[in-house]
C-alpha cells in the first residue's frame, strides 16, 4: 500500500482506541514480588501430584518462594527434606488475587524454570470458575522433555485453526479434549537445561478478542520492545508468534473470562507421571510408581534443578483490564478496581498489593464508574447483584 506522505504522517499518530495500546497494570518483581499471590495451602488435589502445596508461611519459613539477592523470585520443590514412601514432597502454587480482562498482554521473564524426572511446572492462566473460563497453559513441560508446549483448554466449541501463522507444532485442535489444543515449542532451548543454557527467555501472551498468541523468545533474542517495555507495550514488531489461537475457531469472548495467572510445580501426577510419560524421557521400570519411587520419596538429590528463577511478571492492558473478586449477596463476582471503588466503601488502592507502581493511574478515570460490568462466570443475579453493590 502507498500513502501519500502528509497521509501516512498522519496515520502514525496514536490514536486512543483506534491503535492498541496496552498499558502496565501489574508489574510483580523484585522485593514484592510476593505480594498479589494466593498460595494454595494443600496437597495437590487438582492433578493428583504427589505434593503439598505449602501456605506462605510454611513456604517462607521452608525457602520454597523467595526472593533472591539479585531480585528475582524462586519458586522451587524441596531437595533438602527426606520424605518417607507413601508420603509427599513440599513445592508450591500460587495464583494472582487479581483477574485481567481480555485485552491484555502477559509477559512472564526468566533464567530458569524447573526440570528434571517427575518434576511438571506450569506457568498459566485460569478463569474464575475454573474450568469453565477456560485456561491458557502459556509455559508447560514434564519430566526431561526438551521443548515447551503451549495449549488452551475451554468448553465445547472452542477448536484450534490449522492454517494458522505459528512457528509452532500443532499437536491437539479440539480444546475440550483432555490435553486441551495443543502446540509444541520449535524454537530451540525454550525449557529444561537448555533454556537455563541460553540464559532463560521471555514469553509474551496477547489474550485479544482477535485470539490467544503466545511469543517466546530465548535470551539472546529478547526484542527491546519487550526487554524495554515499562509503562506500556507494543505488541505491532513481534512477528510470528509460537503458538496462534484465532477467534475464528475459538471466540475467546464468549470461552475464556478474565483470568488470573498460576505458577506452580508439582511432582509426577496426572502427565508427569503417567507411565509411558515418564519413561520416555527418563527411563526406569516402566511401572505406574516408577515416577514416584525413583524421585520423590527419600533425599530429593533429583531436585537441584527443580526451580523458578523468575525476572519479573508484568501485565499490560488495553483498558481498565483489572478485576478483583468482590462477594455481595452470596456471589462474588469479579468487578473493576474503578466499578469497585465506586460502588463499594474501599478505595481504589484497596487491591494495589501487588507490588507495582504507575499502573493504577492508568486504570483509573479511564472508565466511568459502573460502565463496565464485569459479571465474569457470573449468574445473571450476580450480575444483578454487582448493580446493587
Ligand atoms: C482441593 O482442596 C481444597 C482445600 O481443601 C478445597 O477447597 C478444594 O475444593 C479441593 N478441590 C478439589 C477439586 O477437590
Ligand atoms: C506447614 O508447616 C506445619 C509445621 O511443619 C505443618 O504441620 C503443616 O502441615 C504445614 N502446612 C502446609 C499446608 O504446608
Ligand atoms: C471436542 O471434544 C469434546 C470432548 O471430548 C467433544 O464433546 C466434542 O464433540 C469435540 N469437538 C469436536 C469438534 O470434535
Ligand atoms: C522445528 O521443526 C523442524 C521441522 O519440523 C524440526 O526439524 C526441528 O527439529 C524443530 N525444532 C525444535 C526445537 O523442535
Ligand atoms: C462471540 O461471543 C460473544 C459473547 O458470547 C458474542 O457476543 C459474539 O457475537 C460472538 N462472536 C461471534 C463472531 O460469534
Ligand atoms: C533420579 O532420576 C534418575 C533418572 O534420571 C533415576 O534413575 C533415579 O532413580 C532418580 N533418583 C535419584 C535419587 O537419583
Ligand atoms: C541421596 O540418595 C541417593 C540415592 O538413594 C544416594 O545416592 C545419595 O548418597 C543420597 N544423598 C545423601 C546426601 O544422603
Ligand atoms: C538443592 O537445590 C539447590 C539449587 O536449587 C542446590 O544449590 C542445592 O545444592 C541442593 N541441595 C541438595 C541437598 O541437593
Amino acid at each position: 500500500m502507498h500513502l501519500a506522505p502528509h497521509l501516512a504522517a498522519a496515520l502514525l499518530i496514536p490514536l486512543p482506541h483506534v491503535l492498541a495500546a496496552y498499558d502496565l497494570v501489574r508489574e510483580y518483581s523484585g522485593s514484592s514480588f510476593f505480594s498479589g499471590w494466593d498460595f494454595y495451602g494443600n496437597y495437590d488435589n487438582l492433578t493428583n501430584g504427589d505434593v503439598n502445596w505449602v501456605t506462605q508461611a510454611n513456604a517462607t519459613q521452608s525457602k520454597l518462594a523467595y526472593v533472591d539477592d539479585s531480585g528475582h523470585a524462586i519458586i522451587k520443590v524441596d531437595n533438602t527434606t527426606f520424605v518417607p514412601y507413601n508420603y509427599k514432597r513440599d513445592t508450591v502454587r500460587i495464583t494472582t488475587t487479581d483477574y485481567f480482562a481480555v485485552g491484555s498482554v502477559i509477559v512472564f521473564d526468566a533464567n530458569h524454570l524447573p526440570y528434571g524426572c517427575s518434576v511438571w511446572p506450569a506457568f498459566w492462566t485460569k478463569g474464575e470458575n475454573w474450568p469453565i473460563g477456560g485456561e491458557i497453559d502459556i509455559i508447560e513441560g514434564v519430566n526431561l522433555m526438551t521443548y515447551n508446549q503451549m495449549a488452551l483448554h475451554a468448553q465445547t466449541g472452542c477448536t484450534k485453526a490449522t492454517s494458522v501463522t505459528q512457528s509452532g507444532t500443532t499437536g491437539g485442535t479440539n480444546c475440550t479434549d483432555g490435553s486441551g489444543c495443543t502446540v509444541a515449542e520449535n524454537q530451540s532451548n525454550s525449557y529444561g537445561a537448555s533454556f537455563a543454557n541460553a540464559g532463560g527467555g521471555v514469553w509474551a501472551t496477547q489474550f485479544d478478542e482477535s485470539g490467544i498468541y503466545i511469543w517466546f523468545w530465548s535470551r539472546s533474542s529478547v526484542p527491546s520492545s519487550v526487554s524495554s517495555a515499562s509503562s506500556s507495550i507494543d505488541t505491532s514488531s513481534w512477528g510470528t508468534p509460537s503458538a496462534s489461537y484465532p477467534a475464528s475457531s475459538c471466540n475467546i469472548t464468549e470461552f475464556f473470562t478474565p483470568q488470573q495467572l498460576v505458577i506452580d510445580i508439582t511432582l509426577c501426577g496426572d502427565w508427569a507421571g503417567v507411565a509411558s510419560v515418564y519413561q520416555a524421557t527418563c527411563g526406569g521400570d516402566g511401572t505406574a510408581t516408577a515416577c514416584y519411587l525413583d524421585n520423590v520419596i527419600n533425599n530429593g538429590t533429583n531436585y537441584t534443578y527443580a526451580y523458578f528463577d523468575i525476572n519479573y511478571v508484568k501485565v499490560f492492558s488495553l483498558t481498565d483490564g483489572v478485576l478483583v473478586p468482590s462477594t455481595s449477596g452470596g456471589s462474588t463476582v469479579l468487578v473493576t478496581q474503578t466499578g469497585s471503588a465506586a460502588g463499594a466503601s474501599g478505595s481504589s488502592t484497596a487491591t494495589g498489593s501487588s507490588g507495582q507502581s504507575g499502573g493504577n493511574a492508568a486504570v483509573a478515570g479511564v472508565v466511568s464508574a459502573g460502565s463496565y460490568v464485569a459479571a465474569v462466570g457470573a449468574t445473571v443475579l450476580a450480575a444483578v447483584s454487582w448493580m446493587l453493590l
